[in-house]
């Protein structure tokens, strides 16, 4: 037995918490010799340090490249109908490009993914209150949220794992909070996000990956087919901030159950998508609780690619790149609007301060554990 299979099976034997799918997974990497290729080379210098590069590529020819700044997701290339490896991701060339603005481009996205009111919540009676960065609330993490620093990284069997530690009252939020994000592709075209937080303080923890995803590699998304399994979302306010209730999904634009055109009702009346210019809002999965699940499927017609979305968490924020204007230049040019869409699984924006919803707690000696897979394919019709 060579070392990585010694530490596979210690971790397996103490992962009591782990779901049984993900213990699935795990025996069926023991069983196999990694058929991943990985490599790690440096990617540049930020104010902060070093930066590296990590690439893992299967034998079917995709790559996925990770950075350790902000743990980002810096690309994904996949084959298309005809067999050809293409990008599927916006992105940039060079470490400059994720220094400068950007909207999270593949980004590890904390201590809180979305939407803060008015950057306040209280925990336990006591009130913190957060940098409001989005209008009068705060959103995702925080001024230098998780996608702005530098992630401590380790190669795994198939995959690369990141660590980062998030000081007590970093971005004011309280208890020292240990993350570790880790990025695994399989054989069949899939890579994993398995997210895992501990604290030391009773605090919040919500956290996402915003990759924003166009599988036909160039244009706007609105000819891809998108299924998402939701009978409710959430809507919002003018700030984009949950109201509270529940909608029926039924008779609206955000009818995505079963698969339509993402472009179809895009720019209906309806209010909620004219509050959103388009879609940004929460959609409360159709799923058994914290057990992984098929919750979206997308389909790109001209390349033939498709994308499915697994998950544990409770909701997905479909956002369609709205805010893009052309003004960002990315790894192939100008990104405008409605470039690319991102599917944020995660807990409902705003929960700290939404009794009714899934609640994004942590407590001392609990562990944070979800994951997410993104699975690419090719159909031909
Ligand atoms: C999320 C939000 C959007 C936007 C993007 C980043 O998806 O819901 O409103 O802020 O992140 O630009």
């Amino acid at each position: 037995m060579n070392r990585k299979t010694l530490c596979y099976c210690l971790l397996l034997f103490f992962s009591c918490q782990s779901n049984e799918q993900e213990q699935k997974d795990v025996l069926t990497n023991m069983s196999k010799p990694s058929m991943i290729q990985i490599s790690k080379n440096a990617f540049g210098t930020a104010p902060d340090g070093a930066v590296d590069l990590f690439k893992l590529k299967n034998e079917q020819g995709m790559e996925v490249e990770i950075i350790t700044y902000g743990a980002i997701v810096k690309s994904i290339k996949v084959p298309d109908k005809t067999g050809k490896i293409g990008e599927v991701t916006l992105g940039f060339n060079d470490l400059a490009g994720y220094l400068g603005e950007h909207p999270y481009f593949g980004a590890i996205v904390g201590r809180y993914g979305n939407r803060i009111a008015k950057g306040k919540f209280s925990i336990e009676g006591t009130p913190y209150s957060l940098a409001t960065n989005n209008g009068p609330n705060a959103l995702h993490g925080g001024i230098k949220g998780f996608d702005k620093v530098i992630w401590k990284a380790a190669e795994v069997p198939n995959g690369v794992a990141l660590t980062y530690v998030s000081a007590d009252m970093e971005e004011g939020y309280p208890g020292e909070l240990t993350i570790t994000v880790t990025y695994t592709l399989d054989k069949d075209n899939a890579l994993k996000i398995a997210y895992e937080a501990t604290t030391d303080k009773t605090t919040v923890c919500n956290l996402t990956n915003h990759t924003y995803f166009n599988l036909a590699g160039s244009g706007d998304i609105l000819d891809h087919q998108l299924m998402i399994k939701a009978d409710w979302m959430t809507p919002v306010d003018e700030t984009l901030i949950p109201t509270g209730e529940l909608k029926g999904v039924k008779g609206t634009a955000f009818d995505f159950r079963m698969s339509k055109p993402i472009g179809k009702d895009i720019d209906a009346e309806e209010e909620q998508i004219q509050i959103g210019g388009g879609y940004d809002h929460n959609f409360v999965l159709n799923m058994k609780p914290r057990t992984r699940t098929l919750i979206a499927r997308v389909f790109e017609p001209s390349s033939g690619r498709t994308m499915e979305v697994l998950t544990r968490e409770p909701g997905v924020q479909f956002y369609t790149g709205n805010f893009l204007d052309g003004t960002i230049i990315g790894r192939s040019g100008a990104i405008g609007k409605r470039s690319a869409f991102c599917l944020e699984t995660q807990h409902f924006p705003d929960s700290p301060n939404q009794s009714t919803f899934p609640s994004t707690l942590l407590q001392p000696g609990e562990k944070y554990e979800t994951s997410t897979v993104y699975k690419f394919g090719v159909k031909n019709d």
